[in-house]
């Protein structure tokens, strides 16, 4: 059985539970005029989203900036001096859908590109919990997402990486290991739920953060990796859900 959970905000709240998973959400709420201005004020730099979507379609990137705000949606920025105009404006481009919230990860970059890590983990045929694959993706010239139905590029995790990491197979370990808690913890709230692809932010002190948890991810990428045996080994777990 293939199960699907669309509502990034009712996998936030599972995730939650499991102190191991929580440590590495980022900060996230529903968007209101309030929950806005708080994470604003609080960290600089906020993502909104919406609850429902992929490909980062809607995702805009929120920022304070002096005595003012101003977001960027796709490569276009809009600023404003006072938070009730940003505001106003961000309520019409989301009218009618629950948009999220969340704390704004500043990526790494790989020629000057942000970049973060999608970590596939899969229910496995001996019935546990594993991590079949990690790959990179590289936003386009200064867009702020990262997706390949978006512009972005994909890499080896270690070609991005080895710029910035001493210890790259201890790091892919321990994403390696995060896919898995992360998966554990999904199914218990949402039974059926057998593959998960993790969208990984790291941070300038190689913290990884979950910007969100992807309960029907697209195995194709895993076929422009130059290891050919991890597309072959994903697909092999998918047919025998
Ligand atoms: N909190 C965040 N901080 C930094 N970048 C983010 C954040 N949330 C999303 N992004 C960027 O936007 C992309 C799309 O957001 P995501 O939450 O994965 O939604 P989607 O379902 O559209 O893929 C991410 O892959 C990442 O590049
Ligand atoms: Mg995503």
């Amino acid at each position: 059985m293939v199960r699907r959970i669309t509502s990034k905000w009712a996998k936030t709240i599972a995730l939650r539970r499991n102190p191991k998973v929580a440590r590495f959400l980022p900060a996230t709420s529903k968007m209101t005029a309030e929950s806005l201005k708080r994470l604003l004020h609080r960290y600089g730099m906020v993502y909104v989203k919406p609850d429902r979507g992929s490909f980062g379609k809607g995702v805009m990137r929120v920022e304070k900036i002096g005595e003012g705000y101003r977001y960027q949606s796709g490569r276009k920025i809009v600023r404003y001096r006072r938070y009730e105009a940003l505001y106003g404006a961000l309520r019409r481009l989301t009218r009618g859908k629950t948009y999220l919230v969340q704390r704004g990860i500043h990526l790494l970059r790989y020629r000057g590109n942000r970049f973060d890590l999608r970590v596939m983990s899969q229910y496995s045929p001996s019935k546990r919990w594993e991590t079949t694959g990690i790959i990179g993706r590289a936003a386009a010239k200064g867009k702020i997402v990262t997706n390949y139905h978006n512009g972005g590029t994909l890499y080896t995790a270690e070609t991005l990486l080895r710029p910035h990491v001493a210890n790259l197979n201890a790091k892919l370990g321990a994403l390696a290991r995060l896919g898995v808690q992360t998966g554990r913890s999904l199914r218990k709230s949402f039974p059926g739920i057998s593959e998960i692809g993790l969208d990984i932010a790291m941070d300038k002190t190689l913290k990884p953060w979950i910007l969100e948890v992807n309960t029907k991810p697209d195995p194709y990428i895993f076929r422009k990796h130059p290891d050919r045996s991890i597309f072959k080994k994903i697909r092999r777990y998918q047919s025998a859900y």
